[in-house]
């Protein structure tokens, strides 16, 4: 019989490598919990309209990259994307917006889906760790959340980061850019490549994301947003660029930072990992969507600002800077026996002393004590004990230190505190 594969785009994560998940997820909960975030938790699938409406129609994830079937009641599903369009829904949906904190801080971490070229660090399952505050607007928020991504880089000791951020204005003002885009490439729109025709009138914009016209002298000539942001606009970008000043973030302003999805006004920023040998620079992405809350049926003049990272990306920057994760591969104690009985004693007392707290494995087959010592040194035991008849009859074991060998005969009733105690010196 042939094998089945994972699915193009998708990977195993195997015990070694799920070690490193578990550490990072819980390192980032823990970010999350000092900068007061709560956990939101969305389904994995949603209805097709809700990233149709909040994504938007002309962005490629809408129209390339989602998963999207109908279910056996002729529903259309699609398997989320991305992490904001479903946060926000919930945030509507149980009136989120009526809490007496406000904003609302919200992280989730979760599985999204995108049908995309495969590449290292792109991949058609990967998990996002994301954040977003709804409710109120301050540039302090901008910069809080900002601040955030970066030092969630840092804390993990990636310092080759750099933080590009831009605004993209209100929508009015967004439309006049947009109409100035259009008259910039329309003349030559013909020497640009198929999607750039395409988003010509549909969403200008995104032709100053093109990898494949990004050398076109139209590029470097095309009209800058930040010339047709008004005072206020420009005022509370200021405001947000002197708290990263303040907090210590360091960013340079990016006037092509357009982002790929439709719902950003204001702020957008992106953090790239700055090693000529990693190909995908990108780490992070977010941004200010104010307009999403009513998009998506919600009341009026509900703003909020977010962004994502995923955790694949994270490992692989972690990787290409050399970094190890502190992983504890070891166990606390391998508990030898010698003979039937003295094998199914280990058996309750190994049992015994995991309920108790500690990690410990025995042996399941009456192997040989050298085979059983040999087992005790691949699970990396910190302590092994070998239990025979004369231990069971005086109550007693010799516990021996695998790091210095030294030993010490203790009263299996105290084995626990023992270890615990040594453990904790
Ligand atoms: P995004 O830029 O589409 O934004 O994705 C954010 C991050 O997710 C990227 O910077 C990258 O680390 C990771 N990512 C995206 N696609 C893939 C992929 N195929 N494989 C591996 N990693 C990937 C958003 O998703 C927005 N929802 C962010 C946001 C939150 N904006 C406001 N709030």
């Amino acid at each position: 019989m042939s094998i089945i594969n994972v699915p193009r785009g998708t990977q195993d994560i195997l015990p070694k490598e799920s070690k490193k998940w578990q550490y990072v997820e819980e390192k980032l909960r823990n970010i999350s919990n000092n900068f007061c975030y709560d956990e939101i938790r969305t389904p994995i699938f949603e209805s097709t309209e809700l990233f149709a409406r909040g994504v938007g129609d002309t962005t490629d994830i809408v129209q390339k990259e989602m998963y999207t079937f109908l279910d056996k009641s002729d529903r259309s599903i699609t398997l989320r994307p991305e992490g904001t369009a479903g946060t926000v829904r919930s945030y509507i949906e149980n009136k989120l917006f009526a809490e007496v904190i406000k904003p609302q801080k919200l992280f989730y971490i979760g599985p999204m889906f995108r049908y995309e070229r495969k590449q290292k660090g792109r991949y058609r399952q990967f998990v996002q760790y994301g954040v977003e505050v709804i409710g109120e607007e301050s540039p302090k928020i901008d910069a809080e959340v900002i601040s955030l991504g970066y030092n969630i880089y840092k804390s993990f000791g990636i310092n080759n980061i750099k933080v590009s951020v831009n605004s993209l204005g209100n929508p009015s003002e967004r439309k006049a850019y947009n109409e100035a885009l259009v008259k910039h490439f329309e003349p030559r729109i013909g020497e640009f490549c198929k999607d750039c025709n395409s988003r010509l009138y549909k969403n200008p914009m995104r032709i100053l994301d093109c990898k494949v016209d990004a050398n076109h002298e139209l590029m470097q000539s095309a009209p800058r947003l930040l010339d047709f942001l008004g005072e206020e606009s420009i005022s509370y970008f200021n405001e947000v660029l002197k708290h990263l000043d303040n907090l210590g973030v360091k960013y340079e302003i990016d006037h092509n930072l357009v982002r790929g999805l439709d719902y950003y006004t204001h702020t957008a920023f992106e953090i790239m990992i700055d090693n000529p040998n990693v190909e995908l620079k990108t780490l992070c992405g977010g941004g200010r969507y104010n307009g999403l809350v009513e998009m998506l049926g919600g009341p009026e003049g509900e703003k909020g600002i977010g962004f994502a990272l995923s955790i694949e990306r994270l490992l692989l920057a972690l990787e290409s800077e050399n970094i190890e994760l502190p992983i504890e591969e070891s166990i606390d104690l391998f508990v030898v026996s010698m003979g039937q009985s003295a094998g199914d004693f280990a058996v309750k007392l190994t049992n015994d002393l995991r309920l108790a707290g500690l990690k410990v494995q025995n042996d399941y087959f009456d192997k040989k004590i050298k085979a059983q010592m040999k087992l005790a040194d691949r699970y990396k035991a910190k302590y092994t004990i070998i239990i025979g008849d004369t231990e069971i009859e005086e109550g007693k074991v010799t516990v021996k230190n695998m790091e210095n060998f030294t030993q010490e005969s203790v009263q299996i009733n105290e084995l626990k505190k023992y270890i615990e105690d040594k453990l904790g010196e």
